[in-house]
């Protein structure tokens, strides 16, 4: 079977370094392994979270959408598409809405941080909190298990929310799954070498954090001008400098091979001037980022083509939802008219033949308990019971350690029936 892979990108940005060597390039890499089925996209539907500025997230969508494109996406191999043209997905965003716990819910990172900072500030615990912030989890669960995705390659702040997905797929195939499973479930993917990429001040490269270097805006002086804003430490030139601690040396070796990275590691113990590292980084990113900057001017000229290749990648992506989409829906009870009465009463009958546990008392005042199986054969006929506690007692540990509690238990079987009919009573009833 082969493995399938997905990813998205929120569209609310210019895309950086930190885009290119955390999501996409290791996500293109990926694609082109054997056995291995991509979906890539555009989390457009996200952006509306923490966006409402319609020009901003326009022209996010068409510049993440081109950089995919000129990093070498091959369409042809790959899934592409928007997230916002694969309608399934809020139609399993409320699927899955109502399973979501809404504690569960209370417990993501995106939206505890912001009731704790409204808390902090004496605010209202839910100042200024949508409700699309607070199902965010919802909907990313929506767009990884609605192509039944095993890895999502992902930025260590996201795995809460794959774990998330998980618990959605779980509860899911538990309620509707009748014993197969609907949905895998997905695991989180991280490359721990560049999940990290910093940014100018040390910390995670990220558009909330303000501190990114753009890919391509403002062309090769872009990339110099911000690379020259990374911190660095006031070590004089001739001084040895210490490669671990800095920033610099970490952006480099997220595209420097083995041998480059000695070098530069060497030179700085050795005393060279963080003027000069800088113009070695700058021109060690020009050589991957330059040739890939033509061709995404290319694409930024033609969104006509952009838009063609998304479309295409919709019209891919849905053939794999909607199916899937109907199977689910036939799954929790929204199926055609015509199809009631069959599947009804095979539903009520696979219910009727269920074993069951009556509780009684007899006329000389004590309690009872049987097991009688769906034709109403008894199965375990119980003793007496001073008390209906001890008989409901009984009940609930035959209930959970089935079989396993009959010879301890004070019950005789029915006429002519064995230790393994009771066996697989309680099972049935266990499942
Ligand atoms: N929430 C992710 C982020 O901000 C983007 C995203 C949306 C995503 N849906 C996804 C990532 C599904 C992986 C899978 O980084």
């Amino acid at each position: 079977m082969t493995h399938r892979v997905l990813t998205g990108i929120t569209t609310t940005g210019t895309p950086h370094l930190g885009n290119y060597v955390g999501a996409i390039r290791p996500a293109i890499a990926a694609s082109r392994e054997p056995g291995v089925e991509s979906f890539f996209f555009l989390a457009d539907y996200h952006a509306l979270i923490k966006c409402d500025e319609p020009a901003r997230i326009e022209r996010s969508r068409l510049e993440i959408a081109a950089t995919w494109l000129a990093a070498g996406l091959d369409t042809s191999r790959v899934t592409f598409y928007r997230q916002s043209d694969i309608v399934e997905i809020p139609e399993l965003t409320w699927l899955l809405t109502c399973v979501a716990s809404k504690g569960l819910m209370n417990r993501a990172h995106a939206y505890k941080a912001a009731a704790d900072a409204n808390l902090a500030a004496g605010e209202d615990v839910d100042a200024g909190i949508t409700m699309g912030l607070f199902s965010y989890p919802i909907l990313m669960a929506a767009d990884i298990l609605m192509f039944n995705a095993h890895r999502v390659p992902v930025g260590r702040d996201q795995v809460q929310h794959i774990e998330m997905a998980r618990d959605l797929a779980q509860r899911f195939n538990h309620l509707f799954g009748a014993g197969t499973d609907l949905f895998v479930l997905p695991e989180a993917a991280i490359d721990e070498r560049v999940a990290m990429l910093p940014g100018l001040d040390g910390r995670k490269m990220s558009k909330s954090y303000d501190n990114t270097v753009p890919l391509f805006e403002g062309g090769a002086k872009g990339l110099r001008d911000a690379l020259a804003r990374v911190v660095t430490d006031s070590r004089a030139p001739g001084e040895p400098k210490d490669p671990d601690g800095s920033h610099l040396v970490a952006i480099y070796e997220a595209f420097a091979d083995d041998a480059e990275r000695a070098a530069l590691r060497a030179s700085l113990q050795a005393g060279m001037a963080w003027g000069d590292a800088k113009a070695n980084v700058v021109e060690r990113i020009e050589r991957d980022i330059g040739p890939l900057r033509e061709r995404y001017a290319d694409l930024i000229a033609h969104p006509e083509r952009i838009e063609e290749t998304l479309l295409e990648g919709a019209r891919k992506a849905r053939a794999v939802a909607a199916p899937f989409l109907a199977e689910l829906r036939a799954a929790v009870g929204l199926r055609r008219m015509v199809a009631v009465s069959a599947p009804t009463a095979a539903a009520t009958k696979v219910k009727a033949a269920l074993p069951t546990f009556k509780q009684y008392r007899e006329a000389d005042g004590k309690f009872y308990f049987k097991l009688a199986a769906a034709d109403g054969r008894v199965l375990l006929q119980s003793a007496a019971f001073e008390s209906g506690r001890d008989a409901g007692q009984w009940v609930a540990r035959l209930k959970s350690d089935g079989a396993a509690a009959v010879p301890d238990a004070p019950v005789a079987h029915g006429d002519g029936v064995s230790a393994q009919d009771v066996a697989d009573a309680l099972a049935a009833l266990a499942a």
